[in-house]
């Protein structure tokens, strides 16, 4: 099991649509139990912000594959007193087998993959949560039983979730409109990058309009309001991002059988009503829990386990 034997994945848009495919169809098997890999190998984590369900889903998922994991926590590690990535990259490399990095600057991601031969996986960044959609995608698959032709609607801050969905929809076939307040848009760069993707086969939608957005939705899909590293932006982005939350209204005019996700953690009230989160159409705990069934996934293909 190892299509993407030593590869890196620091953004969705390294993988093919196949290779994502095969991701999705080894998670399922992986969660049915109807397959069983081994993989004795030692997985780093490196996380310059918090996490809960990336951390632990990570762990999880590599004890379960009979490997062995190092928190390489920042604040004891030298990397906080200003050692160069560089050089850091170089002397994991030769310790570790695989490299997961939770941080700001994408740019950082590139310098450990350029100086490390062992795969690294971006684990969220400022532009990207690749891991997150391997989640998403598997909890869409799971409740619709096919992905082809689904229309995902994000509604909220156009930042890192975001854009790794609208990579992740367009290589899957899912039509994926995004509705933000002007000046928190997706970036153009990953419009076009997700747009080229879809090559006119699946719709890929910017817009300001949360309702006109979510119309016939298939999956409504919401985030914080103010990321890690933004804490200080929270209060003021509040009556900005009100319009934009996720709530019994909004989700009137999705599609019927709409199902609801959130990365999570959530700020109820804020983003996500308790009523709409709590609700019949939330999916957001088997969201959580497919984390770890696709990054197992992924874990085993980057390490080529058997
Ligand atoms: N969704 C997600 O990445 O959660 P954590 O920040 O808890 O890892
Ligand atoms: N956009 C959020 C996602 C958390 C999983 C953040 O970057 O904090």
């Amino acid at each position: 099991m190892g299509p993407l034997k030593g590869r890196d994945l620091l953004s969705l848009a390294d993988l093919t649509a196949d290779e994502l495919q095969e991701i999705l169809h080894l998670a399922a098997q992986l969660k049915a139990g109807t397959v069983n890999l081994k993989c004795q190998k030692i997985l780093g984590l490196l996380f310059y912000k918090a996490s809960t369900r990336t951390r632990v889903s990570f762990s999880a998922a590599m004890y379960q594959l009979g490997g062995q994991v190092l928190d390489l926590n920042p604040n004891v590690t030298q990397v906080s007193r200003g050692e160069p990535i560089a050089d850091t990259a170089r002397v994991l490399d030769r310790y570790l087998d695989i490299l997961a990095i939770r941080t700001f600057d994408q740019r950082d991601l590139e310098t450990f993959a350029s100086y490390a031969r062992i795969p690294i996986i971006n684990a969220l960044s400022d532009l990207e949560h690749p891991c997150q959609v391997l989640a998403d995608l598997q909890t869409m698959q799971e409740s619709f039983g096919s992905l082809n032709g689904l229309t995902l609607t994000y509604v909220g801050d156009g930042n890192n979730v975001a854009h790794s969905l609208m990579l992740g929809c367009a290589m899957a076939g899912v039509n994926v409109r995004v509705a933000s307040p002007p000046n928190y848009q997706p970036l153009e760069t990953i419009v076009e990058q997700a747009t080229a993707i879809a090559d006119g086969r699946t719709e890929v939608i910017v817009t300001t309009d949360p309702v006109a957005a979510a119309k016939g939705a298939h999956v409504l899909y919401t985030d914080v309001w103010a990321s890690m590293g933004q804490e200080d932006l929270a209060e003021s982005r509040i009556p900005i991002f009100q319009p934009y939350q996720v709530n019994e209204a909004l989700l009137e005019h999705a599609d019927k059988a709409a199902i609801v996700l959130h990365c999570l953690p959530a700020h109820r009230e804020e983003e996500i009503t308790n009523a709409v989160i709590e609700g019949p159409q939330s999916r957001v705990w088997d969201q959580a829990e497919n984390r770890m069934h696709a990054q197992k996934a992924l874990l085993a293909s980057l390490l080529g386990a058997e």
